[in-house]
């Protein structure tokens, strides 16, 4: 076996942000849609990234999914410092630690469930799971056991997401990142949604729910709110100022 970088450290935080940087250039002008962003997440939390559109909050999704790289500043997953680990270890990271869901479900049409679940074990299937067994009780754990040969044009947008869902657990990730996974849906399918990640947060999977929807934000345990690329306010402090008055 070849020697690997990523190493769990006990102690450190599930994600450390520290003045994480990201700008974009256009022309001559330069965007800084992330500007110094600093803080942890703990094993566990249930936590949403709000703002205002523009604000800087998929961008930072992208840097904690490690689909794209900081122009600056710090970021650590389950220890480890993202800048010094190579592509074999980003992408186990991003296959086997991390699980993505999108606001539009991003499932391939013309495919069934269970076959769109399945794809990310082609990817690599570290535990050595039968592809059609766990994809299958992945699909129950959503609530769709009764719905595995049915392609996303036969399902409803909620159906759709629970597929997606299933798709982001198969690999039996450690967080879970969500961009703005109620945005499509109406208000009933969206906290039915919600209690979901709920379940699945209450089962050990940390989950990061980006939204700019205040109720949304606030079924979360936990707040953070970004302004123009800077992180405005995090409701654990304000928790902490709070009980020290
Ligand atoms: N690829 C890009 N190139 C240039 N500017 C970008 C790019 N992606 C995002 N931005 C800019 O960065 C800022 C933050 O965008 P984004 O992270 O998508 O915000 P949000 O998800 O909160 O709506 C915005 O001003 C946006 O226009
Ligand atoms: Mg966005």
């Amino acid at each position: 076996m070849s020697p690997s970088a990523i190493q769990v450290s006990t102690g450190a935080p599930l994600i450390a942000c520290n003045g994480l940087r990201k700008e974009y250039r256009m022309g001559s002008e330069v965007v800084h849609a992330l500007d110094g962003v600093s803080f942890n997440i703990g094993e566990g939390e249930l936590i949403s990234i709000m703002g205002a559109s523009g604000s800087g909050k998929s961008t930072l999704m992208n840097m904690l999914g490690v689909l794209d790289t900081p122009t600056s500043g710090g970021l650590h997953i389950e220890g480890n410092d993202i800048a010094k680990m190579n592509r074999d270890d980003l992408a186990r990271l991003r296959n086997h630690t991390l699980g993505f869901v999108f606001q539009n479900f991003n499932l391939l049409p013309r495919t069934s469930a269970v076959e769109n679940v399945k794809l990310p074990l082609m990817y690599g299937n570290l535990h050595g799971f039968n592809a059609d067994e766990r994809a299958k009780e992945c699909l129950e754990l959503v609530g769709l056991g009764d719905r595995m040969d049915h392609h996303p044009n036969q399902l409803s947008g909620g159906q759709q997401q629970r597929v997606a869902i299933a798709r982001a657990l198969v690999n039996g990730p450690r967080i879970i990142l969500a961009d703005e996974p109620t945005g499509a849906l109406d208000y009933k399918t969206g906290k039915e949604i919600l209690q979901l990640f709920r379940k699945l947060n209450e089962s050990g999977i940390t989950m990061i729910i980006v939204t700019h929807d205040q109720e949304v934000g606030e079924f979360c345990d936990r707040q953070l709110v970004f302004r123009d690329g800077k992180l405005l306010s995090d409701s654990n402090n304000l928790q902490s100022m709070g009980a020290a008055e």
